[in-house]
């Protein structure tokens, strides 16, 4: 009886924890965020019909930057003690370029010169794929 009560409850207790393994963290939230207002962003960039919805989609987006910059990555857990805060440093390092990146884009629409701002889209590209490439968990 004692085995089958064990048993029942490891049952009702293991889903919670694989449950718990799939959530979300704070930063993949932020960086979700992200992801669907560069969509929105791409489509619209060059419509200066747009200009006041771009740059509070752009304001979206460096909220979320300034966001994820307090928040560690899943990686760090697995970076050797002595080799995580400069790990930590990068990481908040590349989330400035990424603001950066947004803040002349910003400069641009505001400025019309909306091909301008088109094209700096590409280094947001160039930006995010590095941040991936180091801080992100294979
Ligand atoms: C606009 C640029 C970016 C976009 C659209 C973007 C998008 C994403 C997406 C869609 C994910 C997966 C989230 C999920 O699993 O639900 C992700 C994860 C991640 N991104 Fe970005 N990203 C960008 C820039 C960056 C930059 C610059 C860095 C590094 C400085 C970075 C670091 C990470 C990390 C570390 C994760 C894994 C989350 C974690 O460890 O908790 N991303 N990103």
């Amino acid at each position: 009886m004692k085995i089958r009560t064990f048993l029942l409850t490891c049952s009702l207790i293991a889903p919670a924890f694989s449950l718990h393994a799939d959530e979300d963290t704070p930063l993949e939230k932020q960086m979700q965020i992200m992801a669907r207002g560069m969509k929105q962003l791409s489509g619209q960039i060059n419509d200066p019909a747009k200009q006041e919805s771009t740059v509070t989609l752009i304001e979206t987006l460096k909220k979320a930057a300034s966001n994820s910059k307090g928040w560690d990555p899943r990686k760090t857990a697995s970076i050797p003690q002595a080799d995580r805060e400069k790990f930590l440093t990068a990481y908040k390092g590349q989330i400035d370029k990424l603001s950066e990146a947004f803040n002349q884009i910003e400069e641009a629409v505001k400025g019309n010169k909306y091909d301008q701002a088109k094209a700096l889209l590409a280094t947001i590209g160039s930006i995010k794929k590095e941040g991936h490439s180091k801080f992100q968990q294979d």
